[in-house]
C-alpha cells in the first residue's frame, strides 16, 4: 500500500537536515538555546522576517499554535479562525485546555477568514457577558490548501489593526504558500503579529517555531514555552535544522516540489472529468471521486476520504514525491 499521498508528514526528513543535525552532535553546547545554533536560526529568521522577529524554537506545530495564542490571551478573550482550523479541528482542544479561551470558529467557503466573515463577531466587544475577541488566526495554507494572496493579507491585517486585535498565523504551510504564489516568507503572512512557523512537513525531521513579528506581544512567551514543556534542553538539534532550510532556501526548493506534484494531480483529476473542490495553492487536493475510483484508488493508496457525504478525498502531496508518482496514481482512473 501507497501512503505517500496520506500526509506530507508521511515523507523522510531531508538528507541536508538530517546531515545538519549530525554535524550539531560534536562537542558540548549550552542548553535550552544557549547555544551558537540557537542564536544563528535566529539570525536567519531575522534576515527572513525583518530585525524586530523573535523566534521561539519548538517541537511540534500544536506546540507553536498555543504557545502563539497563550503568549497573549486572556481566559475571558477569544479566537476567531476559520472552522476547518487545525487548531479547531485537529489538537484536541489544546489552545482551549492551555489558554482557558473561546475559540470561535466560521464557516468559510474554502477555510479562509475576510474581515466580512469576522465582523459580526465583534458586536459584542465590552459586554461582559461574552468572552471577548482578541486574535483572529488563520492558517497559511489553509487546511484545504488554499492561500491567502498578500493582498487579502493586507485586508485582514489592517481590520485587526483597527479593532485592537491580533494576528496569528498557522503557518504550518507557509513555504507552501510562498513558493506557490512565487513570493518570500515575509511576504507570505504580510501584516501578521505571531506566526507558527512549520518545518516538519517540508523536510525537517522535528522541528517549528514560533516567530513573533510584533515584539510587543513577546513578554510571556519564554516562560509559556517553558510551562507547556515546549523549552527542549538540546535545542541545538531544532535551531541546527533551520540553518541549512533557510540559508540554502531548502524550504523553497521542497515546497516547489511538492506544489508541483499536487498541480499534477489536480490537472489530471481535471482532465478526467474529477472536480477540484478547492483552489491547489499548495500541496494540498481536494477532489470529488466516484464510489468507484475510490475501490480502484484504495487498492494501491492511502488517503483520506475528507467528507463521505460528497465522497470529497484529500491528498496531500509530500516534497520527496514526483510529478510520475501523480501520474501512477491517476493511470488508476
Ligand atoms: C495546518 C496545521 N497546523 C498545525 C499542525 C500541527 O502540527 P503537529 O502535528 O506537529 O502538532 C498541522 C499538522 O497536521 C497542520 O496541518
Amino acid at each position: 500500500m501507497d501512503i505517500l499521498f496520506l500526509s506530507d508528514n508521511t515523507a523522510p526528513a531531508d538528507t541536508r537536515i538530517m546531515q545538519a543535525v549530525a554535524d550539531a552532535g560534536i562537542g558540548y553546547a549550552k542548553s535550552y538555546g544557549s547555544d551558537r545554533w540557537t542564536e544563528e536560526a535566529g539570525q536567519l529568521f531575522r534576515h527572513e522576517f525583518g530585525e524586530n522577529a523573535l523566534y521561539f524554537p519548538v517541537l511540534t506545530g500544536t506546540g507553536a499554535n498555543v504557545i502563539s495564542l497563550a503568549s497573549v490571551l486572556s481566559p475571558y478573550q477569544s479566537v476567531v479562525c476559520a472552522e476547518t482550523a487545525h487548531i479547531a479541528c485537529d489538537e484536541c482542544g489544546a489552545v482551549e485546555r492551555f489558554t482557558a479561551s473561546k475559540l470561535v470558529p466560521i464557516k468559510t467557503p474554502d477555510g479562509k477568514l475576510t474581515p466580512e466573515m469576522v465582523e459580526p463577531c465583534l458586536a459584542h466587544i465590552g459586554f461582559e457577558h461574552q468572552s471577548q475577541p482578541k486574535v483572529i488566526s488563520i492558517s497559511q495554507t489553509t487546511e484545504t490548501g488554499a492561500a491567502y494572496s498578500p493582498e487579502e493579507l493586507k485586508e485582514l491585517s489592517d481590520f485587526t489593526k483597527q479593532n485592537n486585535l491580533i494576528l496569528h498565523i498557522d503557518g504550518s504551510r507557509i513555504a507552501n504558500a510562498a513558493a506557490g504564489m512565487s513570493i518570500s516568507l515575509k511576504q507570505a503572512c504580510q501584516g501578521a503579529d505571531i506566526l507558527s512557523f512549520g518545518g516538519t512537513k517540508n523536510g525537517l525531521m522535528m522541528g517549528e517555531a514560533v516567530i513573533f513579528l510584533n515584539p510587543e506581544l513577546t513578554e510571556s512567551a519564554k516562560y509559556i514555552r517553558k510551562q507547556y514543556g515546549q523549552l527542549f534542553s538540546k535545542m541545538r538539534y531544532v535551531s541546527a535544522q533551520f540553518i541549512p532550510y533557510l540559508r540554502e532556501s531548502i524550504w523553497l526548493d521542497n515546497a516547489h516540489r511538492a506544489n508541483a506534484v499536487a498541480r499534477r494531480l489536480a490537472e489530471g483529476f481535471t482532465e478526467k472529468g474529477i472536480s477540484i473542490k478547492y483552489p491547489v495553492d499548495g500541496n494540498a487536493v481536494f477532489a470529488h471521486l466516484s464510489d468507484q475510483q475510490i475501490e480502484r484508488l484504495s487498492e494501491k493508496y492511502l488517503f483520506y476520504v475528507w467528507d463521505k457525504t460528497e465522497n470529497l478525498c484529500r491528498f496531500v502531496c509530500p516534497y520527496t514525491a514526483d510529478e510520475s508518482e501523480a501520474d501512477g496514481l491517476l493511470s488508476l482512473l
